[in-house]
């Protein structure tokens, strides 16, 4: 029998204990298939498009179930305890990330839902769409809202964070003085390609001296570092249930009333109106305005719980597991012939978790099919819905990402690590093409889910015991 301590793609023992995660996630030692008919513990290295739940999320959401009603329709007493639930999940999300006391805090689906809604909020300039600087770094999320429902100014980000500083700094003051001033600078707050950040405090400020607001994307930024909009003075932030552990279906948009108030109803539906005529209709102001038909209570109950459970964590601990992860990705990565890691900002003044390579020979997508195939380790590929940024990096037919988090074990981080080596040493072991646009394993023997999923995969996934859960050798 194989252990992890002894196989030769496993780290040491005192490894495994130092990269321990900080966290318990739900899945964490579901087996995966290997092609060659092994099972072994998936490695979810992708944190940074879906985080695995937190045990405490599922907890909560099991212990949630049996009160969920409707949520302010309802005069029965499970209606009135889910409308409680809801409400006070909304507080919960809000203090998380240091609301101030007039903000308003909605509860959407996730991170491109709330700056969708925010795109219709921006003031309007004399009967033209609110002028919105953003940066060519960014994820769709934060790039195509405010493209078609703003006046948008994308900005060619620099090779350095003070460079970028200062061309952003340069923009905001040229319109200022061509008298059409910006009214919003909407900015990453850590990189979905590169885990690089801006330094926030200096960005609130060239926005407010320009008399423009700012908005966080805080998709990548905010399940990882503490951040607070009264202590940083940020004016708006946005981030998503799926990406904090929470995969409920809810996000949030935290932020300044005053536009939210003012701005266009998010979605046109019942419990945003006080009134509704044939000839018209009186909005809600407030979350209700926005947050049209049946509230997701169960996505605002898990959404709150890992905020709790995150704001309950040793801040220094989950920084320096992510810190200590990270650092062994890009130094084992680039200690590889052919291997190069995605920059973007040598200067950045903060990294999580996130690393975006290259491998000389294969195409991404070969590779992530590989790693899953021959290694059970999930990572994603493609251009990570952010186009401009990786074509202007040169990176046009994509790259691998592998990001990490609370749950992440040092044993995945290695497991990966040694996978790529395998594969520029020794090329890999399975056929793979091209169908339909995808990688995939040629005579792909791993068993599929079929109908509802579940049963499918566990009756074919193959015998248990202990050599289903050591590491891969290579
Ligand atoms: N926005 C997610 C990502 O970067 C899906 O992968």
């Amino acid at each position: 029998m194989t252990t992890i301590a002894e196989s030769p793609a496993c780290p040491s023992v005192d490894r495994v204990d130092a990269l321990t995660p900080v966290l318990p996630v739900l899945g964490h030692d579901t087996p995966a298939p290997l092609v060659d008919g092994r099972r072994v513990p998936y490695a979810n290295l992708d944190v940074a498009a879906s985080a695995p739940a937190l045990q405490a999320v599922g907890d909560r959401v099991t212990a949630a179930l049996p009160l969920y009603a409707s949520v302010h329709r309802g005069a029965g007493y499970l209606s009135q305890v889910s409308t409680t639930l809801y409400e006070s999940a909304r507080a919960t999300i809000g203090e998380f990330v240091g609301a101030r006391p007039d903000d308003l805090t909605l509860l959407v689906r996730n991170t491109t839902d709330a700056l969708n809604l925010l795109a219709g909020c921006v003031p309007a300039a004399d009967g033209t769409p609110g002028r919105v600087l953003v940066l060519d770094v960014e994820h769709h999320a934060n790039l195509l809202p405010w493209q078609r429902a703003t006046d948008a100014t994308v900005l060619t980000g620099r090779g350095t964070v003070a460079a970028t500083l200062e061309a952003v700094r340069a923009e905001l003051a040229a319109g200022a003085a061509a008298g059409r001033g910006y009214a919003l600078l909407a900015v990453t707050g850590a990189s979905n390609v590169t885990g690089e950040t801006l330094p926030v405090a200096d960005v609130v400020a060239a926005a407010h001296g320009a008399g423009a607001r700012v908005v966080l994307d805080g998709a990548q930024l905010v399940p990882h570092r503490r951040f607070s909009l009264a202590q940083t003075g940020v004016d708006y932030v946005a981030f998503s249930g799926h990406k904090a552990y929470a995969p409920f279906g809810a996000g949030a948009l935290v932020g300044r009333r005053d536009w939210l108030d003012a701005g266009t109803p998010y979605l046109a539906g019942g419990g945003a109106v006080r009134s509704v005529r044939v000839d018209g209709t009186d909005w809600h102001d407030g979350p209700a305005r926005h947050e049209a038909g049946s509230p997701n209570v169960l996505g605002a109950v898990a959404l709150a719980a890992a905020c709790e459970t995150l704001a309950a964590v040793d801040t220094v601990a989950l920084r320096e597991h992510e810190d200590a992860l990270r650092a062994r990705l890009v130094d084992g990565l680039e200690a590889i012939d052919g291997v190069e890691v995605v920059r973007l900002w040598p200067d950045a003044p903060d990294t999580v978790g996130v690393v975006t390579f290259t491998v000389s020979g294969y195409e991404p997508g070969q590779v992530a099919a590989y790693l899953s195939a021959e290694h059970g380790i999930g990572v994603r590929d493609g251009r990570f819905c952010a186009h401009p940024l990786l074509t202007r990096l040169g990176y046009r037919a994509g790259a691998v990402r592998a990001s990490v988090g609370a749950g992440t074990a040092g044993e995945e981080v290695e497991r990966l690590v040694a996978a790529v080596a395998a594969l520029v040493a020794d090329g890999p072991r399975a056929d793979y093409a091209v169908v339909d646009g995808l990688w995939v394993v040629v005579d792909d023997p791993r068993p599929v889910p079929e109908g509802s999923g579940l049963d499918g995969l566990l009756a074919t996934a193959g015998p248990g015991g202990d050599e289903a859960f050591a590491c891969v050798p290579d």
